[in-house]
């Protein structure tokens, strides 16, 4: 048995697959280059470090649940001048996962919401913290079915667990009682403990008619927004400027652009400005004694 495969067989019982693939080619480098032994060294196990960094990560993208992998790079900041950059930039540095603060992105279909909650989504696992993406409704359904079976504390660690929550497409359907109280339980749970990053068509005027009650929507919005960012996009859909550059569409506009195409901006609704205080707190314990 040569020593290549001797080291071959050592490697493969450390476990070390990465650097058993790259054998030949790390010590045919070092014959050519020969750097000092640390040197050597380090480039080996470094080799084996990258790719287990880049297995993790893999790992945890999967089990994310993401729709898709989209990142900022792939976002295109200039069609959507309404973003104020500086605020994508803090949120980028990660500081809100640290503090277990939230982010909420709101605007009409299209505009980008799910992408950028993807794309933090994606950095926090990046940087080591692991994230968890549902939509409200597949999410509340979930919890829905686990508290009719008795078992809503148990499934409710799943979405406990992560340091980062995606709860995409709030408000498209109007929840039930139970799932609005579920959801408020979810959101007191991870008050202060765990970001949520939560995206809406609907603006916080109207989280009433989401969650057919305003005591439970003030009591929501009381816990989601004391420690949070909003990210208000007024701008048109991706998806129609696409449609449009295929021909599908005509041109856009650029002055006086009429707003059918457009569904109105969340923020444009007259009740979004209204200051958060106005909307008056919720008795404690109206909605907590639901359950
Ligand atoms: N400014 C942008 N730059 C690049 N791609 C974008 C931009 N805005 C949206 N998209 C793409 O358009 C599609 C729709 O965006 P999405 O984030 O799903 O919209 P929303 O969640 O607001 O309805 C996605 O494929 C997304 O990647
Ligand atoms: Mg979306």
């Amino acid at each position: 048995m040569t020593s290549i495969e001797r080291l071959q067989g050592t490697l493969e019982a450390l476990g070390l697959t990465a650097l058993e693939a790259r054998l030949e080619g790390l010590l045919e480098l070092a014959a050519k280059n020969e750097p000092s032994y640390a040197d050597f060294l380090l480039e080996v196990l470094g080799a084996e470090v990258e790719a287990r960094r880049q297995r993790y990560l893999k790992t945890r993208l999967q089990l994310a649940h993401l729709p898709y992998v989209k990142t900022f790079e792939q976002f295109d900041f200039s069609f959507q001048p309404s973003i104020d950059e500086r605020q994508i930039r803090e949120l980028r540095t990660l500081r809100f996962v640290h503090e277990a603060s939230n982010v909420i992105l709101l605007g009409p279909p299209g505009v980008g919401k799910t992408h950028l909650a993807v794309a933090l989504a994606e950095a926090a696992i990046r940087a080591g913290q692991p994230a968890y993406f549902m939509t409200a409704h597949a999410l509340v359904d979930d919890l829905g079915r686990a508290y009719r079976e008795g078992r809503l504390d148990r499934r409710m660690k799943v979405y406990l667990a992560p340091k980062v929550l995606v709860v995409d497409e709030m408000g498209y359907l109007p929840l039930d009682e139970l799932g609005a109280t579920i959801f408020f339980q979810l959101v007191s749970a991870r008050y202060e403990r765990g970001s949520i990053i939560l995206t809406s068509n609907k603006s916080y005027g109207d989280w009433g008619g989401i969650f057919g009650d305003p005591i439970i929507a003030t009591a929501i919005l009381d816990r989601l927004l004391h420690h949070s960012t909003t990210v208000n996009i007024r701008g048109e859909s991706y998806r129609l400027k696409e449609r449009r550059r295929a021909g599908l569409l005509p041109a856009r506009e650029e002055e006086g652009r009429p707003g059918a195409l457009s569904v109105a901006p969340a923020s444009a609704a007259p009740k979004a400005r209204r200051p958060r205080a106005a909307l008056g707190s919720a008795p404690a314990g109206a909605t907590e004694s639901r359950f």
